[in-house]
């Protein structure tokens, strides 16, 4: 048996939990900024989008500051030989993108909300101080960032997305690493 034999080929089962829950609340979280900013919507449901979108927002922040630090302790096993080294370049750059772009995101919306002098129910909730001082023109800044940085989330988003169905239609093994820990997929 060679050390290669003996190398995990798939993710720890927390970090697929957390890919799985992650993904999901960020597919729910952008239709419901976009939809909460539409101009013909009614009251009631614009407050409810806006307190899911805020505190979803600072859940996502919180797991995927978790998920980094347990990146730190569990690095990611290695691709299968049959990527080549400028696809397994690709991948991890990909993936850095998407961690950078999401702390971006929740970071801009947290900032463009307290410099606002705006709630964010949960963390009020609890006590937490807001951190960030009241700035209208801090909001307005940390506003374009957030609307902007959207554009290049949504694209890796769908490059992502579209490199995983890739893989899963070849079946060579890279969409069975991040598999939910449920059951005994594997493709
Ligand atoms: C929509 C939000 C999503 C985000 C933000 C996201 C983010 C990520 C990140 C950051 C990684 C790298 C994990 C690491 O090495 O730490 C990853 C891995 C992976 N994701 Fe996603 N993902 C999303 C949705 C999806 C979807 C919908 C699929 C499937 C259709 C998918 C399939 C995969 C696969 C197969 C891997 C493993 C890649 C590897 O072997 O290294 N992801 N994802
Ligand atoms: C990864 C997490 C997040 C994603 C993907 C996301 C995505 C979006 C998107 C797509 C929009 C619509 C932008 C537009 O049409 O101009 C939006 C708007 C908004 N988001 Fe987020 N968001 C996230 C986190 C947060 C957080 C944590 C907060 C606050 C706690 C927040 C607060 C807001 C607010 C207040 C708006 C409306 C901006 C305005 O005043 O025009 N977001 N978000």
């Amino acid at each position: 048996m060679t050390p290669a034999d003996t190398m995990p080929t798939r993710y720890p089962a927390l970090t697929r939990a957390l890919h799985w829950i992650v993904a999901a609340l960020v597919i729910a979280t952008i239709p419901a900024g976009v939809l909460m900013l539409q101009p013909d919507m009614p009251r009631g449901l614009r407050d409810t989008l806006f307190i899911l979108h805020k505190n979803g927002g600072v859940i996502i922040l919180a797991l995927v500051l978790l998920r980094l630090v347990w990146r730190v302790l569990y690095p990611a096993p290695p691709l299968p030989s049959s990527l080549s080294p400028l696809q397994a370049q690709v991948a991890r750059g990909a993936h850095f993108g998407l961690y950078a772009l999401l702390l971006v995101m929740a970071v801009s919306g947290y900032i463009r909300v307290r410099a606002g002098g705006f709630p964010i129910e949960m963390l009020d909730a609890i006590g937490l101080p807001g951190f960030v001082p009241r700035s209208d023109s801090l909001a307005d800044t940390a506003k374009w960032v957030h609307a902007t940085a959207r554009y290049a989330l949504i694209a890796l988003i769908l490059a992502h997305v579209g490199a995983a169905l890739h893989h899963l239609r070849k079946r060579d093994g890279v969409f069975a690493r991040i598999w939910p820990p449920l059951g005994r997929g594997r493709a």
